[in-house]
């Protein structure tokens, strides 16, 4: 039997800051719109194989062309396919640590290896390094999440284009879960120039989509054809469509609400640094990457209050989702009761 990763996001009570969702619903205005759409779905029949008018949509946002993009269910689904396309027994995935857990059960479902290069702790890492030993190693293909989950470290364009260059022959997909959240600039106006790169992006995170599971793969014309036609047909079902074009037709809105996060953010962590018994790390993406000795105490206290963040068991880390200002003072509270205590 194969050993695969198993990848675990429990679901308790309480103030869920612990898988980096958006903690407001989409607006009723939005949530109208969408019950018409669901009136006039015709739910006997197949979705469009083709995908059109969400990758339609999409592309328009991102000023793509539709023959660059694939729509899954969620990213997920498309950092699995183009691990299934391209690696498979005796293959190897070469990623950073820490990063995004599923990279490692995808790649351990189809019996690849993965290398990991571990970064410093902050999740910036030296590329020269980097790039030595993955080539020492012979990768199959990179993969890493930019902003980076769970540290919120983000490269810029420059050297991402250092990792491309270095390894022309083998895949390249940045991960951009949390890209919308960051100032650097997205990868995306990079996959003409080079053909070996593969980006994946979501509207679980910024959108507020989580729940109906909407990720897009982009990268040249030519590769998309192949990951295209070894794709299941109907992977996006007709409402998950249609609830995101109605989603990417108020795109203006949801700027507002990144930016309401990105403030918020950096409040907190304007706050948090000067705390002496925790450690956090600046961080371009919708959470603050922690560590401290006295965790146990700290998920203590959490728990107390009824508020779950993400631990990594092992180790002296976690993670907390920047939520509403009211939910990110009752994390402001105990982290200041924490500093108390210990
Ligand atoms: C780095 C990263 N990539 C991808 C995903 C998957 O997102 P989804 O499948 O919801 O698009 C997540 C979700 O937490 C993530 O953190």
């Amino acid at each position: 039997m194969k050993k695969i990763t198993t990848y675990e996001s429990p679901r308790n009570a309480g103030l869920l800051l612990n898988a980096n969702e958006l903690s407001s619903n989409l607006p009723k205005k939005i949530r109208a719109e969408i019950s018409e759409a669901v009136m006039t779905t015709d739910f006997n029949r197949y979705p469009d194989p083709s995908q059109k008018e969400v990758l339609e949509a999409y592309a328009k946002m991102q000023g793509l062309k539709e023959s660059q993009l694939l729509a899954g269910n969620g990213s997920d689904q498309m950092l699995g396919h183009v691990i299934c396309y391209f690696l498979g027994h005796g293959k190897k995935l070469y990623t950073f640590a820490p990063d995004f857990s599923m990279y490692d059960y995808y790649a351990s479902s189809y019996e690849a290896e993965t290398v990991k290069f571990r970064t410093e702790e902050d999740g910036s890492a030296d590329l020269n390094a980097f790039i030595g030993r993955g080539k020492e190693v012979n990768a199959d293909m990179i993969m890493f999440s930019n902003p980076n989950n769970p540290t919120g470290h983000c490269f810029d364009l420059n050297e991402i284009r250092t990792i491309l260059s270095a390894f022309p022959d083998i895949p390249v997909v940045v991960d951009e879960a949390y890209m919308e959240f960051s100032a650097k600039e997205s990868a995306l106006s990079l996959i003409e120039e080079y053909r070996n790169l593969y980006v994946t992006r979501t509207l679980s995170k910024a959108y507020g989509l989580a729940g109906i599971r909407l990720g897009f793969m982009a990268s040249a014309e030519e590769n998309m054809k192949k990951l295209k036609g070894s794709f299941v047909p109907y992977a996006v079902n007709t409402l998950t469509m249609k609830i995101g074009v109605i989603a990417m037709a108020h795109a203006a809105e949801t700027g507002d609400v990144i930016r309401e996060i990105v403030n918020e953010r950096e409040r907190v962590y304007g706050e948090v640094k000067k705390m002496k018994n925790l450690k956090f790390y600046p961080s371009e993406a919708n959470f603050l990457y922690g560590r401290s000795a006295a965790k146990e105490v700290l998920l203590k206290l959490m728990d107390e209050e009824q508020i779950v963040i993400r631990n990594y068991a092992g180790s002296d880390a976690f993670r907390i989702t920047i939520g509403k200002k009211e939910e990110n003072d009752r994390i402001l509270a105990v982290l200041r009761k924490f500093e108390e205590t210990v």
